[in-house]
């Protein structure tokens, strides 16, 4: 069976989930959000440096999963090194799908749309180097889609010229007429799928890492010879911050997380 915790610093990492929960229906999870530190993609490395490694550590102690998600593209450009060596269990990194986006671009132009802090890092350049050396690609980062994707998740309706504003300027700068994919560089965005898809008129792939990361989710606990026994009762949310509303839980239970928990921040 097996059990692993799932870590964004609010709902994002649910799109990883869902893939997760399509491939692994019987996998065990806990997602662990952090909403008191969120936004990510407005954080320093050296913030989210400063602050991952040892929550991660805590969290483990005391969940005691078999493995972790990192289901953030920001924390996963900027800390998995640090994560990874203050734990002694596996943990998978969600990192922008740019070598898939490359591969099925036509035009050869591509977009990363992702958290100001993601689109920085020195991650993204490498993996541009390593596997999208022949295409032009656009770089754009977005606190605003997270947020939004938060209200949407929360409950609150989606205002879709809200979505416009912010992808607009990637399509009409230079070359942008000529994208053809873009990468969803952060977890919260397959959360807005639909309203991304409804902003643009060109034709374009929305590509993300999760059904990639289900993938290696399945491999990783195929290599681990005694998995852990997993708590009784249902999936369990642990929000990390203020007191949540109702709508918030309900979203969380509607991705399988019976039980919400607030934590204090
Ligand atoms: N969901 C996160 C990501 O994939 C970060 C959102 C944020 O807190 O800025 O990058």
């Amino acid at each position: 069976m097996g059990h692993a915790l799932i870590f964004d610093s609010g709902v994002g990492g649910l799109s990883v989930v869902a893939e997760i929960r399509k491939r692994l229906p019987s996998l065990r999870m806990t997602y662990v959000a952090d909403d008191v530190f969120r936004p990510y993609g407005e954080k320093t490395e050296a913030q989210l440096k400063a602050r991952l490694p040892r929550l991660l550590w805590e969290l483990t102690e005391a969940i005691n999963p078999d493995l972790i998600v990192m289901a953030c593209n920001t924390a996963s450009t900027t800390a998995l090194a640090e994560i990874r060596a203050a734990l002694d269990i596996p943990v998978i990194g969600v990192v922008p799908a740019i070598k898939p986006a490359a591969l099925a671009s036509k035009t050869k132009t591509i977009a990363v749309l992702g958290t100001p802090g993601t689109v920085r890092r020195q991650y993204v350049d490498g993996l541009i180097q390593d596997f999208a050396a022949e295409c032009h690609v656009i770089l754009k980062g977005s606190v605003n889609l997270v947020d939004i994707a938060e209200k949407k998740l929360s409950g609150q309706p989606v205002d879709l010229d809200w979505v416009k504003t912010e992808i607009a300027p990637m399509f009409a700068g230079r070359r942008g007429a000529d994208i053809d994919a873009v990468v969803l560089a952060c977890t919260h965005f397959p959360l807005l799928r639909d309203e991304l898809k409804a902003s643009v008129t060109q034709s374009v792939q929305w590509i993300d890492s999760g059904s990639a990361i289900a993938k290696r989710v399945e491999d990783v606990l195929k290599n681990i010879p005694h998995l852990k026994t997993p708590p009784l009762g249902p999936d369990v949310a642990l929000l990390v911050g203020p007191q949540t509303s109702d709508a918030r839980r309900q979203t969380f239970a509607n991705f399988g997380f019976e039980r919400v928990v607030g934590l204090m921040g």
